[in-house]
């Protein structure tokens, strides 16, 4: 494991330059006379603040750093995304990711799954329950009689095995047990998490099980491009190659349909502020609160493909989603409410201060046929993988 306290970073590949004693993150503006060349020290967490033990397992925190000196944390408690720091358009490091300063930050009651992997079943099942091969399984009703990201034990709250292969690559592992948290069969799974030469985190999902069950794995980080802790995501130009998505009831379940976007404040088929409809007078977006549906990629097939792009116009970062899974869910962090504890550089999370893109398979597949399937046979290999991929525009 890397110990790394404060990233001392002279000017490198990129022309950026960063250091020193300001432990709060403060993202420079081109619009700061002052700032264009200006030493800026930014801090991923201090990684002593990450070991602990949780269910008799040890934490702690990796981080992974590739030529350009793009640098990512991740701590084995739930495999969870704690920091990104990439360059903004006037080369100063930018933290993206929202994230806490230590373990228990990421244990508080309410914790909204910060940069989580979530497994065994990521979004929500429909009254929490689902029937395979005949047979009924009941798992966590922890989100208003629905399932939610695999249960209060689900993969974000597990410690996972850790092995960091390279600077630039960390392989996480865990077998979550038949019965855990309901679902059946012994899942083997690996998550491995590797930086690219061209900035970008590829995730490569792998999983196998001793019984027929149902997987749907995710990762659950909520950026904020302008930096984290730096206000909301509304002026976030956003793109998503989707002309459909999946209209959602009360408890936040699809309804089956698939509906198309256009001509509703879904579209977002060309570059949109997410601010200019968010507020729309719709239903679909009331019973989210604001943005918080599952997006039908237009390219089905299971090749690598760009699902999202998104930019943040303070700084000029640029996030895109590639992914082969057939569905994107856009959170605007609705529910983040400012409440919880030992925000990154003392940030608050408050509402829509950031968004999530996760890749998956539909909500409540195991329950509709006329999604793709989630099921997964012994015999068979769950491979899925997704990219984010940073630039500056
Ligand atoms: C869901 C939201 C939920 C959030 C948890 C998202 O994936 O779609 O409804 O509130 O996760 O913080």
């Amino acid at each position: 494991m890397k110990v790394n306290l404060l990233l001392f970073l002279a000017v490198g590949a990129l022309g950026f330059s960063a250091c020193t004693n300001n432990s709060k993150q403060t993202s420079t503006s081109n619009t700061d006379s002052d700032s264009v060349s200006v030493s800026k020290q930014i801090m991923i967490p201090d990684s002593n603040n990450f070991k602990a033990t949780v269910d008799g397992k040890q934490t702690g925190l990796f981080v992974l750093k590739n030529k350009n000196n793009f640098q990512v944390a991740i701590t084995n408690y739930g495999g969870r995304i704690v920091s990104i720091l990439v360059p903004d358009k006037s080369g100063n490091l930018t933290d993206v990711a929202l994230g806490y300063e230590n373990v228990a930050g990421y244990q508080q009651t309410g914790e909204p799954y910060f940069g989580a992997l979530i497994g065994r079943y990521g979004n929500r099942i429909g009254k929490a329950q689902f029937t395979l091969e005949g047979k009924t399984y009941k798992v966590p009703a922890n989100d208003n009689g629905q399932s939610l990201h695999g249960g209060p034990k689900g993969f974000h709250a597990q410690v996972w095995d850790a092995k960091q292969v390279n600077d630039f690559t960390l392989e996480l592992s865990r077998i979550s047990v038949d019965g855990e948290e309901g679902y059946p069969g012994n899942l083997t799974v690996k998550v491995t998490y590797a930086l690219t030469d061209d900035n970008a985190i590829k995730m490569d999902y792998h999983a196998t099980t001793d019984k027929t069950t149902v997987v749907n794995l995710t990762n659950h980080a909520y950026f904020n491009l302008n930096g984290q802790g730096n206000g909301d995501i509304n002026d976030h130009v956003l793109t998503i190659n989707a002309s459909r998505f999946t209209p959602v009831d009360a408890g936040l379940i699809p309804t089956g349909v698939l509906q198309d976007v256009a001509g509703t404040p879904f579209d977002f088929t060309k570059p949109t502020a997410i601010g200019e409809r968010v507020d729309a007078d719709n239903e679909q977006l009331k019973l989210g609160k604001g943005y918080d549906h599952n997006f039908v990629l237009t390219n089905s097939s299971t090749d690598l493909k760009q699902a999202a792009k998104i930019t943040g116009p303070k700084t000029g970062i640029t996030l895109e989603v590639l992914t082969t899974e057939p569905g994107v869910q856009f959170y605007g962090g609705n529910f983040l409410d400012g409440k919880l504890k030992d925000g990154k550089g003392g940030a608050v999370y408050a509402h829509r201060s950031g968004f999530c893109l996760e890749t998956q398979h539909f909500p409540d597949s195991p329950n509709q046929p006329s999604f793709p399937s989630t099921t997964l046979k012994p015999g068979q290999t769950y491979k899925t993988t997704t990219l984010y991929k940073f630039s500056v525009e």
